[in-house]
């Protein structure tokens, strides 16, 4: 449990906030009074959600930002700072696949999941941290995915690594930032209905699916203010399906018979 934080009235910017849950977040702040800087690769998905906030009488600017570039996050924290004063919470929230089976994926694969995934949060990191460390106040939230607590993603093991890593990460950072006044969330949702599978590149044919954990399906709405509630209650982790606590309890108590269902479960 870290330091909760009112949304009323903070500054709040967004990572991968066109479109899916990272939108539907930047909506749930600006409803709950926050100033909102919404960023994206894609330009005309900010002027959309911009344009949104706009029209719901919310506080917003949004600029396009791909976070595989650490000057463009740069530029993201000074737009942000220029127009609102401060920053108060940093939502690192892009993420995107690559399928292919585990024998045959490309190093190119895997660079390129893990530099989207995983580098773009340690570069949100420097460009982020120093100022909420310096202010002893505000709030990270890291988007990870239940396929960061749970491993059955046989077909897309880079994404798997690297949502693994954005868990033991955020967990590591509010063991540090906790003492500083700054609190960290990590958004582990199950399936959400969204834009992701445009963010798929896909190599080659798997062959054999994985068998996913029977995992509620939530709306990208439900997971904004899930987030919204967890910054608001100061907790770490946001689960958007009560089965994957099952799941982990399970998994804690016996992983060889754990990992041997779901090797059953694969028929
Ligand atoms: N949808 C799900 O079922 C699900 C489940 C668990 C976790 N997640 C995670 O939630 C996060 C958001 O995914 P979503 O489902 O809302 O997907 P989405 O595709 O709807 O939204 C992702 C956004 O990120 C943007 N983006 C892609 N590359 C970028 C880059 N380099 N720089 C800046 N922006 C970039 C895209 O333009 C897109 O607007 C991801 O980290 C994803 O792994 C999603």
């Amino acid at each position: 449990m870290s330091k909760p934080l009112d949304l009323n009235g903070a500054v709040t910017v967004l990572t991968g906030a066109g479109s899916g849950i990272g939108r539907a977040t930047a909506l749930a702040f600006a409803q709950r009074g926050a100033s909102v800087v919404v960023s994206d690769l894609s330009e005309q998905r900010v002027t959309e959600v911009v344009e949104r906030i706009g029209s719901l009488g919310g506080r917003v600017i949004g600029l396009p930002v791909d976070v595989t570039t650490e000057a463009e996050l740069e530029k993201l924290r000074d737009a942000a700072l220029e127009r609102f004063g401060r920053i108060d919470l940093v939502m690192n929230n892009v993420g995107v696949l690559a399928i292919g089976a585990p024998e045959t994926l490309p190093d190119e694969a895997w660079t390129r999941t893990i530099d989207v995934n995983l580098f773009s949060v340690a570069r949100s990191n420097r460009v982020f941290l120093p100022g909420l460390i310096a202010q002893g106040s505000g709030h990270v939230i890291n988007t990870a995915s239940a396929s960061g607590l749970l491993g059955y993603g046989f077909d897309r093991l880079p994404y798997v690594a690297s949502k693994h890593a954005i868990v033991g990460m955020s967990e590591a950072l509010a063991t540090y930032l906790g003492p500083k006044g700054v609190g960290v969330t990590c958004l582990c949702p199950s399936g959400v209905i969204t834009n992701i599978l445009e963010g798929i590149t896909a190599y080659g044919e798997v062959g054999v699916t994985p068998v996913a954990p029977a995992h509620q399906i939530v709306t990208a709405e439900d997971v904004g203010n899930l987030a919204a509630d967890a910054v608001e209650a100061g907790r770490f982790l946001v689960v958007t399906a009560p089965e994957v606590n099952d799941s982990l309890l399970e998994r804690a108590s016996d992983i060889e018979a754990y990992i041997q269902a779901s090797i059953e479960a694969q028929g």
